[in-house]
């Protein structure tokens, strides 16, 4: 058995039922440190509904959810962010009247603020908050720097293209130190090149020793960057196990294949998101290589 803080998160039979439909349905998987992990699945699988359950956003019906050995299950959101779990979102949430480096500095100094230890003095202070601020405008310069946005730094982030503003989100999520970062379709509107990036970033980031959960719909870059890879599927989990496994497993092929030959079932996913437009792209991925 790891120590605790070589557990990373672990979740398990995680449940979440919006009136007769079953969103989630006894989900479970292990997100260690220093790994990718990834989870994919068609529109209306689950995904983000998972992400909220791991992140405190929503209370589940059932399961649990453990990190560094930690009992968080029932836990509020800001305590799991103060444990060092950070996340973005499927639609990028930044500040849109502030600059792109006003949002990772204030990120930044969120967290320094729950470390700081207050002056004696008010001049003591007022040193101890100027030098704190330079400190946290500095590791802004450098996450813009490392995700390749710093030509934004002076935009009002409501202003910048999808792209821009899902990556600020993520220098956003960097800035409060996180030991797991869960990020839900990070690609998505990005540019093959700053995609093939962020890829690099997230397997920088793993041998930094973060924990890594993604959820991704472009299954190519799912392949070419995690270690472990789980398919969800109407709430439940399939498969998982390395990438190349999964991805020749006869029962992804065919719940995919099944799924593109026969729509949903009326009862399930019957919300905007639940096209079969998602099957397709991920079969498109399935396929690919
Ligand atoms: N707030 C809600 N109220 C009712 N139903 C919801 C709610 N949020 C999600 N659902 C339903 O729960 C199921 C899972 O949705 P979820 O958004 O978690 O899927 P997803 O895998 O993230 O999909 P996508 O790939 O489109 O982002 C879907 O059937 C969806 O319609
Ligand atoms: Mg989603």
């Amino acid at each position: 058995m790891p120590d605790d803080e070589h557990r990373g998160l672990e979740a398990s039979g995680i449940t979440v039922r919006f009136g007769g439909v079953t969103a989630v349905d006894g989900a479970g998987l292990e997100a260690p440190p220093g790994t990718v992990t990834a989870l994919i699945g068609p529109n209306g699988a689950g995904k983000t509904t998972f992400f909220d359950v791991v992140t405190g956003l929503r209370r589940p019906a059932g399961g649990t959810v453990h990190f560094e050995g930690a009992d968080l299950t029932g836990r509020a959101p800001h305590e799991r962010a103060r444990r060092g779990i950070a996340r973005t979102f499927q639609r990028p949430e930044v500040f849109g009247a502030l600059t792109v480096r006003e949002n990772v500095q204030v990120a930044a100094e969120i967290h320094a603020a729950t470390r700081d230890v207050p002056g004696r003095t008010r001049a003591d202070r007022w040193r101890r908050r100027r030098a704190a601020r330079r400190q946290t405008g500095e590791a802004a310069d450098a996450l813009l720097e490392r995700l390749g946005i710093a030509q934004y730094a002076q935009c009002r982030a409501g202003t910048v293209p999808a792209g821009v503003a899902r990556l600020v989100e993520l220098a956003r999520a960097l800035a409060t130190g996180p030991r797991l970062l869960l990020l839900d379709e990070p690609s998505a509107g990005l540019p093959v090149p700053a995609s093939r990036s962020l890829e690099c970033l997230l397997r920088d980031l793993a041998a930094d020793g973060l924990a890594v959960l993604l959820v991704e719909h472009d299954m190519d870059q799912v392949m070419g960057v995690c270690d472990v890879l789980y398919v969800l599927d109407s709430g439940r989990v399939i498969a998982s196990g390395p990438p190349v496994e999964v991805r020749s497993n006869p029962r992804v092929r065919e719940a995919y294949l099944g799924a593109a030959r026969s729509p949903r079932s009326p009862e399930r996913g019957t919300g905007p998101a639940a096209s079969a437009g998602g099957r397709h792209r991920l079969l498109g991925g399935l396929g690919g290589r």
